[in-house]
């Protein structure tokens, strides 16, 4: 088979002699490695080191175009199968964001289709610049997968976050990419995000604190990965998911309806949205007025969403539902699990630091039929890959792959293919920091 190509961009920073590690860990593990240059990483170390690891010549010059069958930067971009950068410096990451392209490494970028792995470097003082942040968060949400750097000691002398990631950690990351790359090609995947909002009077209402960035984000990661994705989204500020079909909502009966029509299509229905429970029993058509008095309201239950779809799973269908606990979250957990007829739930610890709603990050414990799996701190989107990891699991052993409407026999006796515990056991650690883009971040 042939190997895979990892095109290896190198920008002007102290780091840039780690690349070379980089470079020869990538060939030892099999891959074809191609590197591409800026002018300023020369001043660092030379091509003749990575020529010399890769056995291939390395492009400074854009113009250069050494053969005249071809354009260089788009057929080196064609041969990628992961592009990453590395060291990506701040110049090269404001570059990144803003889609210029003056270099080599640059117009290789916006000519990769394949994803862009991004590993900044630089004093701790840039890293922490709003420009540079607000750059990677603008990658981010385009979907680049971002290594983040550690801290340390840096070579400018300051201790702080700017450290290349280790070469190693890098190479993980891109195994990580390449593996998950079109695993979910063909499925459909409906995601809810978000909370719903329930009017009072035409300028009030009843809502929650769901920021929708844990649905954006498996929707983001679901879509990289291949499949066809349908979003049902709440009220969130979250820019629409490149690439996803967007249903927007407003009230828990708008995402019953809008869900039920859409599972009808699913392959796999993860129920990320926080619908809320109670509605005012009436909507009054026109404003409360303060010289009414304090008004009373009597409350009502809304539908149950998650247990409306769950009535009409089909074989072949894959439901995921979220949990939000402050404690015994297995057991909470597998009671919903059980009651609602779920083949997942992710457990999120809203008691923890840094987890629940409105962050980045989160803290979830999955809770399959037969095992669970805390699993710890991460960024939202690590998160979603895990989820999307443990639901191909789950569709594997119940025989489930591609089109649902094709397909309503589960085929019986497929493998165990490992517990949750042995598949997180291999998973990165937090530290490592593989950060992968889209609605995640708002
Ligand atoms: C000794 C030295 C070390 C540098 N290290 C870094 C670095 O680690 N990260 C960074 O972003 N810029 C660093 N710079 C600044 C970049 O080299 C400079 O911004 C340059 O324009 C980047 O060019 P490039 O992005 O085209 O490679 C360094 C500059 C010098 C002189």
């Amino acid at each position: 088979m042939e190997k895979p190509t990892v095109v290896v961009g190198v920008s002007g920073g102290i780091a840039a002699y780690k690349a070379a590690t980089l470079c020869s860990l990538l060939n030892k593990q099999g891959y074809e490695v191609r590197v591409l240059m800026t002018e300023h990483a020369t001043r660092f170390i030379q091509p003749l080191t990575f020529q010399s690891l890769t056995k291939h010549p390395v492009i400074v010059d854009t113009f250069a175009e050494p053969d005249p069958s071809e354009i260089a930067h788009i057929a080196v971009a064609d041969a990628a199968s992961a592009y990453v950068i590395a060291p990506a410096t701040a110049n090269v990451l404001g570059k990144l964001a803003h889609g210029l392209a003056d270099d080599m490494v640059t117009t290789t970028a916006l000519a990769v289709q394949a994803p862009l792995i991004v590993a900044p470097a630089m004093n701790v003082h840039m890293y922490e610049h709003p420009a540079v942040q607000e750059n990677l968060q603008v990658l981010r949400e385009r979907g680049a997968i971002i290594v983040d750097p550690g801290s340390g000691l840096l070579a400018c002398g300051y201790t702080g976050t700017g450290r290349l990631a280790e070469p190693e950690d890098i190479v993980r990351v891109v195994e990580a990419v390449l593996k998950r790359r079109r695993d979910l090609a063909g499925q459909t995947v409906v995601v809810t995000a978000g909370p719903t909002i329930e009017d009072i009077d035409p300028v009030r209402y009843l809502s929650n604190a769901s920021s929708g960035k844990m649905g954006y984000a498996i929707a983001q990661a679901a879509s990289n990965r291949g499949a066809k994705v349908r979003l049902l989204s709440g009220p969130v500020a979250l820019k629409p998911v490149p690439g996803v079909e967007m249903t927007y909502v407003r009230s828990t009966q708008d995402l019953l309806e809008a869900a039920l029509q859409a599972m009808s299509a699913a392959d796999v229905f993860i129920s990320a949205a926080a619908p809320a429970d109670f509605r005012p029993a009436s909507k009054l058509d026109h404003k409360w007025k303060k010289s009414q008095g304090v008004p009373v309201l009597t409350l009502e239950s809304t539908p149950d969403v998650l247990a409306a779809v769950s009535e009409r799973k089909k074989s072949g269908q894959t439901l995921v539902g979220f949990a939000a606990e402050t404690n015994q979250a297995v057991e909470n957990g597998r009671e919903k699990l059980n009651r609602k007829n779920l083949d997942l739930v992710v457990v999120n610890d809203v008691s923890e630091p840094g987890s629940g709603f409105a962050v980045d990050t989160n803290k979830v414990v999955l809770v399959g039929k037969d095992q669970s799996q805390a699993l710890p701190l991460m960024s939202k989107s690590e998160v979603a890959d895990l989820i999307l990891d443990e639901v191909l699991r789950i569709r594997a052993r119940q025989g489930s792959q591609g089109d649902v409407s094709k397909q309503r026999t589960p085929k019986e006796g497929f493998g165990n293919d490992g517990s949750l515990e042995e598949r997180f056991s291999k998973q990165r650690t937090p530290k490592e920091g593989l950060s992968s883009g889209g609605g995640q971040t708002p």
